[in-house]
């Protein structure tokens, strides 16, 4: 008996002891984007079923997104000092600092929108379980240590093209969700062109019964000839309380949502409902191919009054500053044949058809900027001569940002070379068809925002960049999600994290971390 208690009391000291020597399993540190700097030690914060918060309401947003985080990986999170959110005017508005030591985690931020973005890091140090709710350890073990963190740019942009092909609420959410986990704080939601418009705008209903409908819809490239189609009808739209539900949504992860509607091209959906605001008011239908076309909208008062109208309930949904105006690829074939538009060149003393367009995006301006909003178009707006207060997104090259950083307009970068995620992204057997291109993971990730042609003073107009989504070969959510991931991590990296960390090898490695987690 006494021989038994003493053996089983010797192997519960060394079973404590070999214990004590294991080194504690910490989660892996493989944050996206990469952070400024950070800075781990040994030991670990143990997270576990009693861990509590500590927040005020200048962080309302971060900490309860925190909870319900926690909450779901079956955490109950009481009030309590061992996360803590402070508040340090220090910082800048979207920077924070994480300290993490072994007693206790400290947010520390500005804004809550910075302490969102440590949340988001945090998030990254927990296990990848959390994400689908399925955690049922008892605790994790987050290393200790220290972050310090802001991003490089403001503007932090993803596009999504919903008119080619449509994606639901839902997959808009998830889509903002991972905007928001990226730290990119921008949604760019392009919602009207040719192939159908998709936004309720209520005092038009014919845009809803007629432009929101293709009869059929291209099978197969473009370039396969002769042009074969589908047969099915195709399309949708959002209504106006579903557009609120995602703006809504949105603001609730610190991501802006700039609408696009597309004009004086890309407007055949709209001109086929009310063929009277294109130039030969002749019946067109909701495009059923890709391309460029011809029927834009014509300069005229009809015109003006359509797109003030449809701006003003647009202005209603969007409270964001930016309007996009589109702007790009806009044939010029009927102004030159329409009576209406050469007089209208003639009495304000244009010169031609180019000024014609800037006329038509100036006037657009004025109209916004009185109602307290900003422009943004495609770099066509620089044709013609650019509208005084227009912010210009540069996607035919980098000249058109040039261009307009040196005569002292914002630019946002979205050079296809580097942000279509539309372009094949391997030369692989299995690529899926896409619309051409070659942009894989390392090109994208080694993007630099900033045009070497700028001078320092300059380079203050480059807000950021943004990765373009254009769905015309992309009709599914599968297909849409393998295109943007991974290429806007890459893109989170470019736009957030500071060019002396960045490095493509160990990016990779944290890639495949991060697999998972989506
Ligand atoms: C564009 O790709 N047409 C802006
Ligand atoms: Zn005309």
């Amino acid at each position: 008996m006494h021989f038994k208690t003493s053996f089983g009391f010797i192997i519960l000291l060394l079973t404590v002891l070999s214990c004590q020597h294991k080194p504690i399993e910490a989660q892996e540190v493989a944050i996206i984007p990469q952070p400024n700097s950070i800075n781990i030690s040994k030991s670990v914060f143990v997270l576990n079923r009693a861990t509590s918060i500590n927040s005020e309401d200048t962080f309302k947003i971060s900490s309860d997104f925190l909870k319900s985080y926690l909450e779901s990986g079956g955490i109950e999170v009481n009030s309590g000092n061992d996360i803590t959110f402070i508040v340090d005017k220090n910082l800048g508005k979207e920077a924070y600092s994480l300290n993490i030591s072994e007693d206790k985690i400290e947010i520390k931020a500005s804004t809550d929108q910075g302490a969102f973005y440590a949340v988001q890091t945090l998030r990254q140090l927990l296990p990848v379980e959390f994400e689908s709710g399925s955690f049922e350890g008892n605790q994790v073990n987050i290393p200790a240590l220290v972050i310090e963190d802001a991003p490089q740019f403001t503007y932090r942009g993803m596009h999504l093209d919903v008119s080619r092909h449509m994606f639901s609420v839902d997959f808009i959410k998830k889509y903002i969700d991972a905007i928001a986990m990226l730290k990119m704080n921008t949604f760019h939601w392009h919602l009207t062109d040719d192939q159908g418009w998709r936004i309720e705008i209520k005092k038009y209903p014919k845009l809803q019964e007629v432009s929101t409908f293709r009869d059929e819809t291209l099978i197969g490239h473009y370039s396969d000839q002769p042009h074969q189609f589908d047969g099915k009808r195709y399309g949708g739209y959002y209504t106006q309380e579903e557009v609120k539900e995602v703006v809504a949504y949105a603001k609730e992860r610190f991501v802006t949502v700039i609408p696009e509607i597309e004009m004086p091209g890309h407007a055949q959906a709209a001109i086929a409902a009310y063929p009277e605001l294109g130039c030969t008011g002749d019946q067109v239908k909701v495009a059923q191919k890709w391309g460029v076309f011809e029927d834009i909208y014509c300069p005229n008062q009809k015109t003006f009054a359509f797109l003030e109208d449809v701006l003003d309930e647009v202005l209603e949904l969007f409270p964001t500053e930016f309007i996009h105006i589109g702007g790009d690829e806009a044939p010029k074939t009927r102004w030159k044949n329409c009576a209406h538009c050469q007089a209208l060149i003639k009495s304000e003393g244009l010169k031609d058809e180019h000024e014609l367009q800037s006329y038509f995006i100036t006037k657009m301006e004025k109209y916004l900027n009185s109602k307290g909003r900003q422009i943004i178009g495609w770099d066509e707006i620089l044709e013609g001569g650019l509208a005084p207060n227009a912010t210009v997104m540069s996607w035919r090259g980098t000249s058109g940002a040039v261009e307009a950083a040196k005569s002292g307009h914002n630019v946002v970068m979205t050079p296809t070379s580097h942000c279509y995620f539309d372009y094949y992204q391997s030369d692989g057997e299995d690529e899926p068809l896409a619309i051409g291109g070659f942009l894989p993971l390392e090109k994208v990730y080694g993007f630099n925002p900033i045009p070497e042609e700028l001078t320092k003073e300059e380079q203050k107009y480059v807000l950021g960049a943004q990765g373009n989504i254009w769905t015309e070969y992309i009709p599914t959510e599968d297909h849409l999600e393998y295109m943007v991931f991974p290429r806007m991590l890459a893109m989170s990296e470019v736009v957030w994290s500071n060019p002396e960390n960045k490095n493509y090898k160990d990016f990779v490695a944290r890639l495949e971390h991060f697999h998972k987690r989506l």
